[in-house]
């Protein structure tokens, strides 16, 4: 239902965890700057090594000679690491602190980017993919857990916003890459490259705060204030201490898992897992991850013109549709931009299918003549699906799911968006070649512009407008729509 009360401060993205301990204005610090680029570095290895495999496979597949299957499988674990990592993800953020599992996820970037650059053959490659998946999972629980709780309350938008953002620059990043070493067909630089970054991320994570919030959790005020010291030194320590510890004390324990599922929070957990899942099987990482692919079906026949085309068609799209988002979710809501961007997604899908039905895959002509109508259309049709996701169901979804759910069920609440989320991306990443195989390319894209259509009605019925308001009024909407 389109609740649209009034009034109250204006949360943006992420969970108020820190609301009264810290102030609005805060100058941005070297320790929150540091906290910055341990959260662009997360996001930037997510889409790093969810990009970059779209130009790796071509390398891959002349190297050991894939099946479909195994195609597929190369292709799609990362996602079923980063779901058990997410679901991990949580637990270790809560048991060995925030700073320390992100310390963790740049351990397990850097071990899974080593030994897929090292693999001798298909089933290291895939236990790297699972390794590196991990740290995936780990990070997109970790990061903007982290971001929301270090960050002052003037800084948490652009703070948890910057995150998506890093994500997009991430997948752009990969596609360059792809593009620089793409005519020696590299893939184990390609996929050995997230390697330097992970390091670089653990180096910062080393020297990064831990979250004060946390410490507190853990009956350790000393460390608490030493750290509170340090992110925010113009403020009151003890009344910003105090402020956490009743902030603590309000939330009580925390809810079981059992809890999070209880009738009290279905209406919330739907929105959540609705809008996890919709962002996926409307088809976002089939187009991110066998861009290529798609590309060379649609007459793109040399491997430049493809990378060219998947770099900046959807890479650097991408990431400029994000800003747009950035700059409107605040003012013009939640819901407006998911019901235009389903709108718009639809639209192009069902452009790109209808594409597809006078393209013959593997037409002699194709390979010589470069695309022909019905491929440079694709190309239209893919640039505005990219456009319409990127300023819509890709940083909308993060942030509602971070918004709606109250303090004590919000970790496991959001690990388990964040693994269902996955596993979509698991689901769909998985079967998307063989179902171009079953039904074809044009019934495929039809498949996810119906999901879109699908998607937008759910979300007019079921997804309320959050903007601008304070948690507490947002739990108030759960309460008025009854369970
Ligand atoms: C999604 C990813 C996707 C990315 C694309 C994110 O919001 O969760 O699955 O690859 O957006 O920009």
């Amino acid at each position: 239902m389109s609740a649209q009360p009034s009034g109250g401060p204006d949360r943006k993205f992420a969970p108020p965890v820190l609301d009264s301990a810290v102030a609005a204005g805060s100058p941005l610090t070297l320790w929150l700057a540091v906290v910055l680029v341990v959260v662009l570095f997360s996001g930037g290895l997510f889409g790093y090594d969810q990009g970059v495999i779209s130009g790796a496979l071509t390398g891959i597949k002349s190297t050991f000679a894939l099946s479909p299957l195994i195609v597929e499988v190369v292709t799609s674990w990362v996602t079923l690491g980063a779901l058990l990592g997410a679901l991990a993800g949580g637990e270790l953020a809560d048991g060995i602190g925030r700073k320390r599992t992100v310390l963790i996820a740049g351990a397990l970037f850097t071990l899974g980017a080593a030994v897929q650059a090292f693999a001798p053959d298909t089933a290291v490659l895939v236990t790297g993919r699972l390794v590196i998946g991990a740290g995936v999972g780990v990070a997109a629980v970790a990061a903007p857990l982290y971001a929301a709780e270090l960050a002052p309350a003037s800084w948490r938008g652009r703070f948890v916003s910057a995150y998506q953002l890093a994500i997009t620059i991430g997948i752009f990043l990969a596609y360059l890459v792809d593009g620089w070493l793409s005519s020696s067909a590299d893939w184990r630089s390609m996929l050995g490259a997230a390697a330097i970054p992970g390091v670089l991320l653990f180096a910062v994570a080393l020297v990064a705060p831990e979250s004060p919030r946390w410490l507190m959790k853990m009956k350790r005020r000393d460390q608490a204030a030493a750290q509170l010291r340090k992110i925010a030194p113009a403020h009151d320590i003890d009344v910003e201490l105090d402020s956490i510890a009743a902030a603590l004390s309000v939330e009580s324990r925390r809810a079981s898992w059992g809890e999070v599922f209880h009738a009290e929070w279905r209406r919330p957990l739907m929105v959540g897992l609705g809008l996890a899942i919709f962002q996926q099987i409307t088809g976002i990482n089939a187009i991110i991850y066998y861009a290529d692919q798609i590309f060379g079906a649609a007459g793109f026949a040399t491997e430049a013109s493809r990378t060219t085309v998947t770099t900046w068609a959807i890479g650097g799209v991408n990431v400029l549709a994000t800003l747009i988002a950035i700059a409107f979710i605040d003012r013009l809501g939640r819901r407006k931009l998911l019901l235009a961007g389903l709108i718009g997604m639809a639209a192009s899908l069902i452009v790109v299918g209808g594409a597809f039905q006078f393209i013959k895959v593997g037409a002699p002509s194709a390979a010589s003549a470069g695309p022909s109508v019905a491929g440079v259309v694709t190309l239209f049709g893919l640039v505005a699906f990219i456009i319409s996701f990127a300023f819509s169901l890709g940083p909308v979804v993060w942030t509602v799911i971070n918004e709606i759910f109250p303090g004590r069920i919000r970790g496991r609440a959001v690990a388990i968006c964040t693994a269902v989320n996955w596993g979509s991306a698991f689901l769909v990443s998985q079967f998307f070649l063989s179902l171009v195989n079953a039904i074809g390319s044009s019934a495929t894209f039809l498949l996810f512009a119906a999901f879109s259509v699908v998607g937008w009605v759910w979300v007019y019925v079921y997804v309320p407008e959050t903007k601008g308001q304070s948690l507490e009024q947002i739990q108030g909407i759960w309460k008025g729509l009854g369970k």
